[in-house]
């Protein structure tokens, strides 16, 4: 009986190691489980309006400035006076639009010219009154507005000479 007895309560290492295992197992499944149903319910309130969201903060998050990708391999033709006048300046310059001196009117251009190639080709430069800067069209160097401004006086009587 007695021997009987102590076999029926003897816990083996077997048992040990299952009850070990059982009790610390169990929690961390619970806890698993509870963190799996926490971050479901998160995720469901997010996705309402992420889309939105998102484009909100992409909006903040862009940068300041945008980078203009141009292809550096593309070399600039320098234009000459004529082209330049032909491409730009013609615009104004042929018609007298918004009072722009014509383009080979001696009476247009000599006072202009009285004022000197330096300080004509400035004024296109930066523009002046209503003739707006380098013509309106911003790719032109300062040679190229140099070259034109020449073409144009020399239209009109001047003598200048085209860097
Ligand atoms: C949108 C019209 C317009 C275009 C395009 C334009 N001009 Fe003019 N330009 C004017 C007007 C208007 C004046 C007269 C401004 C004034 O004296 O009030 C003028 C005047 C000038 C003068 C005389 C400035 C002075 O000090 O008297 C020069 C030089 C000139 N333009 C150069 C150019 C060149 C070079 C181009 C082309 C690259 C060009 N312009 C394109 C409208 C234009």
């Amino acid at each position: 009986m007695s021997a009987h007895h102590e076999e029926m309560t003897k816990t083996t290492p077997m048992q040990v190691v299952v009850a070990t295992v059982g009790g610390l197992v169990a929690p961390l499944i619970a806890i698993f489980l509870i963190i799996q149903l926490v971050l479901g319910i998160q995720a469901s309130h997010m996705n309402q309006d992420t889309d939105a969201q998102s484009k909100v903060v992409a909006e903040r998050i862009k940068p300041v400035g945008e980078v203009k990708v141009v292809d550096a391999n593309a070399v600039k033709v320098e234009k000459n006076g004529e082209e330049v006048f032909n491409a730009v300046c013609t615009a104004c310059h042929t018609s007298g639009a918004l009072g722009a001196p014509k383009y080979g009117n001696k009476g247009d251009w000599a006072s202009r010219i009285g004022q000197g190639y330096n300080t004509l080709v400035k004024h296109a430069v930066e523009g002046i009154r209503t003739m707006p800067a380098r013509g309106g069209a911003s790719d032109l160097s300062d040679a190229e507005l140099a070259r034109a401004v020449a073409y144009m006086g020399n239209s009109a009587g001047a003598k200048f000479t085209a860097p």
